[in-house]
């Protein structure tokens, strides 16, 4: 259906939203575009185009729903029941940075024409951060090394993160995969394997920090956590260092001593208490008897 627009066509009242839109990664946002009084639906052709590369977005045309850009597709709707109500909002689901933009509203009957603009101003980025410096350990102790999603992104989002030890020859060991809501120890390499987790209670927060259990000296170098939205990606990495085991040796050493001497100090406590218990019985035994000898009389 094509309106001829020119001076004389009436111009159709069609309003937008107030002002631009501001969203966040992975979110919906609905574009407001109405008009006051409902037209048949017969005669209605809406249009959603992106005003700056002209794709088109979603059109509304014999009755129906249409959309074949792929970088729109199953992401931008109309509210069914709202069109006959004159109500032309479009809903855009999973925003990405892309998307950022102005958008048209077109709306034709077969006699008027008019269209409203709405501003998506502002997608925020997927940022990850980790510690800014590195993580020393001793061989044989348990280490965290730090991976956040900074952004608003629900957590749901998520699609897949991945820890990965870059070695001295740039390839990358797998040390640990979470996907589909789930972390997946068996994938992990061989080295890994029962030493690297994640702390299920943080994952709700977006925190993807690795505990890495039994440090061994191979262990050390560069670890990088990459976190990936269905649309981004995004990394960190830490820097883990490994020292060598002898000052380990001596905290055993010295934790012996401690237990030892505790140890002792308890015993002789004990005897102290004891001894100090039979002397009392000794003291009163005596007393006590009398006293009843005493009654008896
Ligand atoms: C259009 O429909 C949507 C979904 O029901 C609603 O949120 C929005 O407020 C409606 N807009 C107008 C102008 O009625
Ligand atoms: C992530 O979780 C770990 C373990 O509980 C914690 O040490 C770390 O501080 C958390 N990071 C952030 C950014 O909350
Ligand atoms: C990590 O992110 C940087 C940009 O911040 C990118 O250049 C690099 O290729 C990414 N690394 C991996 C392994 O994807």
């Amino acid at each position: 259906k094509i309106t001829l627009i020119n001076a004389s066509t009436p111009r159709l009242h069609v309003k937008g939203p107030s002002g631009p839109l501001q969203v966040q990664l992975g979110d919906s946002v609905l574009l407001p575009c109405f008009v006051r009084t409902p037209v048949p639906l017969e005669e209605l052709e809406v249009e959603w185009r992106r005003s700056d590369s002209e794709t088109l977005v979603l059109l509304f045309q014999h009755g129906e729903e249409r959309g074949e850009e792929p970088e729109f597709r199953n992401r931008a709707h109309f509210f069914t029941e709202e069109i006959s109500r004159g109500n032309f909002s479009l809903f855009l689901t999973d925003v990405t940075p892309a998307d950022a933009g102005t958008y048209r509203c077109s709306v034709h009957t077969d006699t008027e024409y008019g269209n409203t603009t709405a501003l998506i101003q502002h997608v925020e980025r997927l940022v990850v951060s980790g510690a800014p410096e590195a993580v020393s350990a001793r061989v044989g102790d348990d280490v965290t090394l730090g991976c956040s999603v900074d952004s608003h992104v629900p957590p749901e989002k998520m699609e897949k993160v991945t820890w990965n030890k870059r070695d001295a020859s740039r390839e990358s060991v797998l040390v640990l995969l979470f996907e589909d809501n789930n972390t997946w120890p068996d994938s992990s390499h061989e080295r890994y394997q029962g030493r690297a987790e994640l702390f299920p209670a943080e994952i709700h927060k977006g925190n993807f920090s690795l505990r890495l259990k039994d440090v061994r000296t191979e262990d050390k170098g560069d670890y990088v956590c990459q976190v990936h939205t269905s649309y981004l990606s995004a990394n960190t990495t830490a820097e883990l260092q490994v020292l060598g085991k002898l000052w380990k040796h001596h905290a055993h050493i010295l934790v012996l001593i401690f237990c030892f001497t505790a140890l002792v100090l308890v015993l002789l406590l004990w005897t102290l208490m004891i001894r100090g218990r039979l002397f009392e019985i000794k003291r009163f035994w005596p007393i006590q008897l009398n006293t009843l000898k005493l009654h008896k009389n």
